[in-house]
């Protein structure tokens, strides 16, 4: 397939996008978060081609996205006091809620459950698309399946030029992990995946939300969580990856002997650190001075990883903050759950 990739962005060629998605297409497009992979969301066939396009196992629903919160009834049966009290203070943004589906919400998007994950973007472009398209665009992170979900459009045109209509690029996503999760159809508000909103942030306006317990645990075998992906593998790189946890100083030195030793055995090694030293590393990448910006850098650290052709990676995780949550989440699973604790 020869996808287009549109870089120049005016009302004629979003009109023709939205024709693509309308007419049962998939469209790339940027989002704040990362980027999005989008189909009608009103269409079986085209929904059906998002999860072939990416390699997707099909029990593993997307998230349906709209321009407005005002539409959210098109897409939900009912919307609950505290979901409208927590769209009205983060939405438009990186907050998806689950909510009873309307039925003729198709089961392919859903993968089968009542509920429906929704989504209000606040990208302009993100809008813009839904707007011309006219319909609600069901969309996933737009990478291959199991690898770091894509924040610029050059990640995008290497998992899936070829693959789908077109790739609208729109620079970087300036918050780089997908949007917090919350199921409120549960008894209590649950997040299901951190993200975008911390969890502080969501209690600000609904107190007693709840922490799925397999934010940072792997699921065992034959157990069925919440969040149909939580059971998948995710942003791995093909590089191994551990994560070394605990005080600075005292990751820096494990980080720093486990250099060494994978240098002695042959190694191309790869370092992801908030910590200024270089640590004998063939690549150092730094993951930024706090974990906001952690989170903004990750999916493309991973990549580039990659891209040097680097085999081992150690990912220094060291401070404690609102957007540690999110930042841990993906470096669990993209580590295979690999980590070292330097227990300070
Ligand atoms: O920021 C984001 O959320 C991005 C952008 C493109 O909007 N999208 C995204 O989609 O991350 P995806 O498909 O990569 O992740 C959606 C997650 C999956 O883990 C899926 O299992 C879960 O949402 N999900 C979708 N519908 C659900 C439902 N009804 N109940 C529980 N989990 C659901
Ligand atoms: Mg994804």
């Amino acid at each position: 397939m020869n996808t287009v990739i549109l870089r120049e962005i005016n009302n004629e060629t979003m009109a023709e996008m939205g024709r693509i998605i309308r007419n049962g297409g998939l469209v790339s497009f940027p989002t704040e978060t990362v980027y999005g992979l989008g189909a009608n969301a009103c269409d079986d066939t085209a929904v059906q081609s998002i999860y072939a396009a990416k390699g997707r196992p099909s029990d593993n629903p997307l998230i349906v996205h709209i321009a407005d919160v005002a539409d959210i009834g098109t897409v939900a049966r009912e919307v609950p006091e505290n979901a409208k009290k927590i769209l009205e203070k983060f939405a438009p943004g990186p907050i998806t809620v689950i909510l009873k589906k309307q039925p003729y919400i198709s089961n392919t998007v859903t993968a089968g459950l009542d509920t429906v994950a929704i989504r209000i973007p606040s990208h302009p472009i993100a809008r813009a698309l839904i707007r011309a398209a006219g319909v609600p665009i069901a969309a996933p992170s737009s990478n291959l399946s199991g690898k770091p979900s894509p924040t610029k459009a050059e990640h995008v045109i290497h998992d899936m030029n070829g693959r789908i209509d077109a790739i609208i690029c729109g620079g970087e996503s300036n918050i780089g992990v997908e949007s917090t999760i919350v199921d409120m159809t549960a008894e209590r508000p649950t997040v299901l995946r951190p993200g975008g909103i911390t969890l502080e942030d969501l209690r600000t306006v609904c107190p007693d939300v709840a922490a799925d317990s397999h934010i940072l645990q792997s699921v065992a075998e034959g157990e069925q969580p919440k969040c149909p992906g939580m059971k998948y593998k995710h942003y791995a790189p093909d590089a191994d990856v551990t994560v070394v946890e605990g005080s600075r100083e005292s990751t820096e030195k494990k980080i720093s002997e486990l250099v060494a030793k994978a240098k002695a055995d042959g190694k191309k090694v790869g370092v992801l650190a908030m910590s200024d030293i270089d640590f004998g590393a063939d690549l150092k990448l730094s993951s930024g001075k706090n974990n906001k910006e952690f989170a903004n850098r990750l999916f493309d650290a991973l990549r580039e990883f990659d891209n040097q052709k680097i085999s081992v990676v150690y990912a220094q995780f060291c401070i404690q903050d609102g957007y540690g949550l999110a930042v841990k989440n993906r470096l669990y699973k993209s580590a295979g759950n690999k980590i070292i604790y330097t227990g300070d």
